[in-house]
């Protein structure tokens, strides 16, 4: 996931050399975050123009190649400088030193900027800038911002920095944090965000007169005068009625803020807030649609239009916590945090693809494939782990969608049998990171067959993303804990929205397929509403952990969860797990339950609901108690559950995202009250790039 870094020094007296330090240090923080390249932008010598330094890699690369830079000066002092850095994780273009951000309006670097998200109507702003004589160099949706920003420039001479950012944001849609810097407006820096997080710290030597800084709507954006007096910069005071405050009105279009004599003051723009703790504490988190400009050291907070119950000011809020904290947000893990992510992941993954207006669904990176794809003569479906689960569990619905023979296979194994392909199948490779070896050999035993080759990855410019033919991007953001979680409901909701566009044009699957889109709209909420779970789990685990081996049982669509769950058992607590398909019960595994075998089976009231029944009174007939995940309310399973977790009810096709997070929930208490190291369990790594 991309990291915004920016910093502003207004009369506090910085060498470049600092400033750099500064900024290189901010993007060490975000780089937990997950990146693939780093880039600065900075005054250079002259102070007229702007120097921009991209590496592709690590921050470390990109800080050794600014200090081979021979035309910066690196010891020169400058009193008031804008300054900004970034992370880049691709999302539209490879990682490559063009892609990387700063990008830029022009060769002149007359407007630079960073970003944070993606734009989803970029290549309509291309377009029009492209008639308009705008030459492109990166395949980044952000270029389009930076030439946007320098275009409306032009048509408004007259027009603030803050005032053009607004004129660009009312272009965008998709979801963004940006930061702007620009040689027409030495010492201002203008950030905004909608969908992505920024904040922006503030350190002045004194402290803060206020709490709060105005916010200025549409006509009544009047900035405040410090009081004589106040030891802040300027004064936060919250603009309003019984305000003792005098108010000097702008003097005209231009000049947004009454300068504040002598006060020293220095800002910093981030994505969160471990890139700024360790310089200030005090911050302002923007929300959505907030244009924060600084102008002549005084920052101001702007919004196009009041909402009913807009606040007047935004808090300026003491950060309590350590780095470590930070970065893991609330959480003490990363695979915690992924897990309560879900919510959002889930949504960026269907963000700029499902248009809930309409009912469509868009995979740009496939879409000129379909036909081809409509016209072949199987699906096959290949990964390892938790991406292969994410094929089992969409495969019913992608034989209903489809229509077509579809054969879901563990890389390593399909690779032992020599199995056949032929050129008018195809492969569908689901990995996370696109780089696990057994699922890249794969694919290239597939390529080379003449099979059509699709990727269905988290990492753009990964060796499965470059080698396949076409793909779809996970979006689910980085996944850092090496326990696969939000990255399995992401891969299965791309799975789902694959089989949505291949029936497209089937009207007797017209309201499945309407059925599904609607339960797509409201899954955020309904993962919400699982999350809320958490202590119960909590409590259910105490219960578990001292066992040394856990069954899962289920069937039908939720028999992708018992093979899930049981694998997140196994790698996070070390204990034994099974996923066991309830069908075969009878089987083999009934042998195995008594009153003292831990079983959890999912049932649902889904086409295999009676099936399922059975089962559980098979298990409760050998002694078994087990313990259920069922539908809310479903009295008739839950008499017969020994303890029972109730999640909402969604179409069945969808069901085993909200049966899964249970499991995720279970597996990570467990591995807490064992003293397992959650993050990086012993033996396993998080990419996999040996056979
Ligand atoms: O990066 P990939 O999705 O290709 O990785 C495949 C497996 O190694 C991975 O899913 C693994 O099973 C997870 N650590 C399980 O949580």
């Amino acid at each position: 996931m991309c990291g915004i870094f920016a910093y502003l020094n207004y009369l506090t007296p910085k060498s470049r050399k600092e400033i750099l330090e500064l900024l290189v240090g901010g993007l060490k923080r975000l780089e937990y975050r997950g990146y693939d390249s780093a880039g600065v932008a900075l005054d250079s010598c002259d102070g007229k123009d702007i120097a921009v330094i991209k590496k592709q890699g690590k921050v470390q690369a990109l800080e050794d190649e600014i200090l081979k830079n021979e035309k910066l000066d690196f010891d020169e002092t400058t009193l008031s400088h804008v300054g900004i850095a970034h992370t880049r994780w691709a999302t539209h273009g490879v990682p490559s030193e063009v892609n990387s951000h700063p990008q830029r309006s022009d060769i002149e670097h007359s407007f630079v900027v960073v970003h944070n998200g993606i734009v989803t109507n970029y290549k309509e702003v291309k377009t029009l800038l492209q008639h308009r004589g705008y030459c492109f160099e990166s395949e980044t949706d952000t270029e389009v911002i930076a030439k946007l920003v320098h275009h409306l420039w032009t048509q408004h001479p007259n027009y603030s920095f803050r005032e053009l950012v607004e004129q660009v944001i009312q272009q965008l849609e998709g979801a963004f944090a940006l930061c702007f810097k620009s040689k027409h407006f030495p010492g201002e820096c203008v950030a905004t965000r909608r969908g992505s997080p920024l904040l922006v710290g503030i350190k002045t030597k004194t402290r803060l007169a206020t709490d709060h800084v105005p916010i200025l709507y549409g006509k009544d954006d009047f900035p405040l005068k410090a009081k004589e007096g106040d030891t802040a910069p300027q004064d936060h005071r919250p603009h309003g009625r019984g305000s003792d405050l005098p108010i000097i009105p702008r003097s005209d279009s231009t000049s947004e803020f009454q300068p504040l004599e002598d006060k020293e003051v220095e800002y910093f723009f981030a994505s969160d807030a471990s890139a700024v703790i360790e310089h200030t504490n005090r911050v302002i988190f923007l929300e959505d649609d907030d244009v924060a400009a600084v102008k002549d050291g005084a920052l101001c907070i702007h919004r196009l239009r009041r909402l009913m119950d807009d606040p007047h000011a935004r808090e300026i809020c003491t950060l309590k916590m350590e780095i470590q904290q930070i970065m893991k947000g609330n959480y003490s893990y990363f695979m915690q945090k992924e897990i309560f992510e879900q919510p959002e992941s889930v949504v960026n993954t269907m963000r700029g693809r499902l248009n809930f207006r309409d009912d469509s669904v868009t995979l740009g990176g496939i879409k000129d494939y379909i036909p081809e794809i409509k016209r072949c003569r199987r699906l096959m479906l290949i990964g390892c782990g938790t991406s292969y689960h994410s094929a089992v569990a969409t495969r019913q619905l992608l034989e209903e969608l489809t229509e077509l023979p579809v054969m879901v296979e563990l890389a390593s194994d399909f690779l032992d049998r020599n199995t056949p392909v032929f050129r008018d199948d195809v492969c569908f490779f689901i990995s996370q990171s696109g780089e696990t070896a057994d699922t890249l050999m794969a694919l290239r035993y597939c390529k080379g067959r003449g099979a059509l080759i699709v990727g269905v990855t988290n990492t753009v410019g990964s060796s499965i993303c470059r080698e396949s033919h076409c793909g779809v991007h996970i979006n689910a953001g980085p996944e850092i804990g090496v326990a696969s979680t939000k990255a399995y409901t992401s891969q299965f909701i791309s799975l789902v929205m694959f089989a949505l566009v291949m029936s497209e044009d089937r009207i007797s699957l017209g309201n499945r397929r309407l059925e599904i889109i609607e339960g797509l709209k409201n899954l955020d909420n309904l993962i919400r509403e699982v999350l809320k779970l958490d202590d119960k789990v909590k409590e259910l685990a105490k219960s578990l952990f001292q066992h040394k081996s856990l069954l899962i049982m289920g069937r039908g669509y939720n028999f992708a969860t018992c093979m899930e769950g049981a694998l997140k058992v196994k790698e996070l607590t070390y204990m034994h797990s099974e996923g066991i398909m309830a069908g075969e019960l009878k089987h083999g595994p009934l042998a195995l339950v008594d009153d003292s075998m831990p079983v959890i089976m999912i049932v649902m009231r889904d086409p295999v609901y009676v099936k399922c029944m059975n089962a559980l009174q098979q298990v409760t007939a050998r002694e078994g108690r087990p313990i259920v995940i069922c539908e809310e309310g479903d009295k008739e399973t839950i008499a017969l559950a020994d303890r029972v977790l109730e999640v909402p009810k969604t179409v069945d096709c969808l069901q085993g995202i909200l049966t899964v997070i249970p499991m995720q929930l279970l597996s990570f208490h467990i591995a807490v009250l064992r003293g397992c190291n959650v993050d990086c369990p012993r033996n396993l790594a998080k990419s996999v790039t040996v056979e």
